[in-house]
Order: structure tokens, then sequence, then C-alpha cells
């Protein structure tokens, strides 16, 4: 089978190196891929954001099958335009998408079926949301209703900060017109947790729980970014939780979606809170984390197309995922000034040696190849995964790997794991 992953981050790298595995794949190419990606496939430069475009590339590479990596392109409707000419993928069609697409759509979802999660209001008018908040007298996290990079949210801390992200967001309008509406919300206390379910349009295989670690620096400090680490199992998640999570968020979010007449395929990521063992949810997401991918995929037992196949077929019956590996743990190596504007060009020296690290994978994010050597190309530089049998002793091989690395004002967080680690 032909495939094609689209996307250029560390979860496709990590995607790509479990699919180039199968013994069902006779040729991968990435769309456009990073410098990792090209050790395991084809990398084909294309803008994922232009669907015409990864169609026809699609075509000309006789793809039969495409999984798709990134949000936008979902949202843009690339699935349905590849349904169209033929070709199956793995990621919901653009009415599934929606539930990442727009956090006031998906808000009122989870409403309508009795999801938990924080209260909320959404307002189009900006006149309408600043006299809620003003007659509210408290701080709420204000979120932009469309796509935004990751950058469309504001926790703020009081009436000020709330006010001043309401006007960012919708009169001077930061992310364009994703602040056209926004979506008040309580501010919830609690443990962050990832947890991943393919579904395929009817049944769902939940993949197992991960964390990541979204600030900047040790200790949860400094600015948000897209995600510093990731660990899987997180204890949060205890055998309880994750029923509770099963019971109330899962089950009721799938049987929702077919209820709306929506048939979803491919992965929902639903970011939840859990406070106090109850789990709320914070948001979807239509796609694989990242970096949750990355660990998600070095624990997933056996070939990963059967899951990845299933779901854009509309038959899980069969599968049984399997997670052989029992821990996995990843951190990121993020370029001088991520997550504002970063420097960009810089040689990475050490890629080899640290790979040779008996349980580590290094994992490409914002790299490219340059001749014999890589340069970073992006916020996200590189994501150093270990797995193992124990937390702390995986987590100890991915920083002896990540001594190993070097460029120019690399960055990352030393603690990652630490709701897990004895010795963090
Ligand atoms: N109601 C809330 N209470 C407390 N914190 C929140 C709340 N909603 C969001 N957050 C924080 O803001 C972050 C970003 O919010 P959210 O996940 O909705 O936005 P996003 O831009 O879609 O994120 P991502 O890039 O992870 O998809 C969350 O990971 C969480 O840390
Ligand atoms: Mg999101």
């Amino acid at each position: 089978m032909r495939v094609m992953i689209v996307g250029s981050g560390g979860r496709e790298h990590a995607l790509a190196v479990r699919i180039a595995a199968s013994p069902m794949v006779s040729y991968l190419c990435c769309a456009p891929g990073n410098g990792g990606t090209r050790l395991v496939a084809q990398n084909l430069a294309v803008n994922p954001e232009d669907v015409a475009a990864v169609v026809a590339l699609a075509k000309r590479e006789k793809i039969d099958f495409v999984v798709v990596g990134p949000e936008a392109p979902l949202v843009l409707g690339l699935v349905d335009a590849l349904a169209d000419a033929g070709i199956l993928a793995f990621g919901p069609r653009k009415a599934g998408a929606v539930l990442e697409g727009s956090k006031a759509w998906s808000k009122l979802f989870m409403q309508r079926h009795a999801i938990p999660t924080a209260a909320f209001a959404t307002f189009t008018d900006a006149d309408a949301a600043t006299r809620f908040v003003q007659d509210s007298g408290k701080a709420w996290v204000v979120k932009a209703d469309g796509l935004a990079a990751g950058k469309g949210v504001m926790v703020a801390a009081d009436v000020a900060e709330t006010l001043d992200a309401i006007e960012r967001i919708m009169r001077q309008r930061e992310h364009g017109a994703a602040g056209a509406e926004v979506v008040l919300e309580e501010r919830l206390l609690g443990q962050e947790v990832s947890y991943h379910v393919v579904i395929d349009g009817e049944r769902f295989v939940p993949l197992a729980a991960a964390q990541d670690h979204k600030r900047l620096q040790d200790g949860d400090r400094g600015p948000n970014t897209g995600g510093m680490g990731a660990y899987s199992p997180p204890p949060v998640v205890t055998a309880e939780v994750e029923k509770k999570i099963i019971e109330r968020v899962v089950v009721p979010t799938v049987r929702g979606l077919r209820a709306d007449g929506i048939d979803f395929r491919g992965v929902l990521f639903v970011g939840l809170m859990i406070d106090h063992g109850e789990p709320r949810v914070l948001e979807y997401n239509v796609r694989f984390g990242d970096p949750e991918t990355e660990v998600l995929m070095a624990r997933y037992g056996g070939d990963v197309m059967p899951l990845l196949l299933g779901a854009a077929r509309g038959d899980l019956s069969q599968l049984k995922p399997s997670w052989s590996t029992p821990v996995a743990l990843c951190v990121v190596l993020a370029a001088p000034g991520y997550p504002g504007t970063v420097k960009k060009g810089l040689p990475i020296a050490g890629l080899a040696a640290a790979s040779q690290i008996a349980g580590v994978q290094v994992l490409h994010a914002g790299t490219v190849a340059d001749a014999d050597r890589v340069l970073t190309s992006g916020g996200r530089v590189l994501c150093i995964t270990a797995s193992g049998s124990d937390i702390d002793a995986v987590a100890v091989q991915a920083y002896a790997a990540v001594d190993r690395i070097h460029f120019d004002g690399m960055q990352f967080r030393r603690d990652i794991g630490h709701h897990a680690r004895k010795s963090s």
C-alpha cells in the first residue's frame, strides 16, 4: 500500500517511523516532512493547507491512504477533497473537524450532550462580552473561536486581563477571523491530561493517557507553548479516573457525534482537567497531539496501520490495541526565542551520538537537511523520546541523549514527567 503523511512536525515523524515499519506499506512519503522523516520516507514539498495541491500530489504519487497530521487541513476539508478523488484518508471530514475548528460550536456540543466542562458563554459582539465580564466582576478564560495556532487562549488572572484579551481578540483581531467570536469560560483547577480515542464513526478504541507540559520552564512556569514534553501513562489517570473519562466524556461524545449526524473517523484528542478525580473537558482536538503522539507511538505494540486504516474504513470492530512498552517520555528541544519569534538555520550537533543511547529515538520537528548537515527550521526543533519499563530510568535515558545534542540557544525543560518521577 502507498501511504502519504501530511505535515512536518514531531508528530508526523513519530507516525512515519511506525508506518514505515508496517509490512502493509510498500511506499511512504511525507508532505512536506522534515529533516528526520527523510530517513524513513520520501519528503515531498507541498503546503499542507493548500488542499488542491495536496490532492494533486496524492494522485500523482498514486497514494492509497493519506494520514493527516495537523488540524488546519482537516478544518479546510482535505479529507472530503481526498474522498472526492477516491483516496482513503485518516482524519475527520470538515463536518467533524468543527469540533476543533470552532470552540463555540464544541462548547455547545458539550452542553447539548451533557458532557462535563467549564461553565461558559459565547459572544460575537465585543461590547456585550465586555459588559458580561464587568457585570460578573471576575476573571475568565478567553478563547478565540477559530484556529489560532495554539495562541488563541488567554487564562486571565483578573477582570482587567480578561477585558484586555477581549480587546485583542475581538477588536484588534490579533488572530484574524478566528476572533469574530469568543468563548468566555470559567477557570478550572487541577491537572491537565490528554486522552486520545480513535473513532471509526461508530466504535472507539481508547489510546493510553498522556500528559503534556505546556509551559516553557521547569515547575510549570513561563509562557504557554505548543508543548515542551510529554509522558505516558500519567499517574493522575487512575483506573477509576479513566473509567469516568470513558463513561462521562468519551461515550457521550461518540454518541453525540452520531446523534448530530457526524460520521467522525480519525482520532479525537480530548484535553481534560482532572480535579480531585473528576474529569472535565478543556477542549477537543481532531488530530493527534504533539508531543503526545511521540510517546503514544513509542508505547503502541504491533503494527499501527490496522488502527489507522480501521478508523478510515469504518471498522475497528476487531482492533485490540496493546501497550507493550510500559512507559515513554519525550523532551522537546526548542529554538532560541520560542514561543516567540525564533532564530532558524542553526546547525545541530550530536544527533547520531544521541540516538545510540538504548531506548532512545531522536524525533525531528522543526529541522531541515542541508547537504550532510541538519539545521533548525522552527520553534520546536527536536523531540527526544525514550521508552522502557520505568519512568525514572526512561527519564535518565532521555536526558542523557539530550545532553549529547547541541545547537545555539537550545531551550528545554529538565522536569518532564515530574508528576510521575520519584527523582525530579
Ligand atoms: N477553562 C479553563 N480553565 C483553566 N485553564 C484552561 C481552561 N481552558 C483552557 N485552559 C488552558 O489553556 C490551554 C489552551 O486552551 P485550549 O486547549 O482550549 O486551546 P488550544 O489553543 O486549542 O490548545 P491546543 O494548541 O493544545 O489545541 C489549555 O491547555 C489549558 O492549559
Ligand atoms: Mg486545540
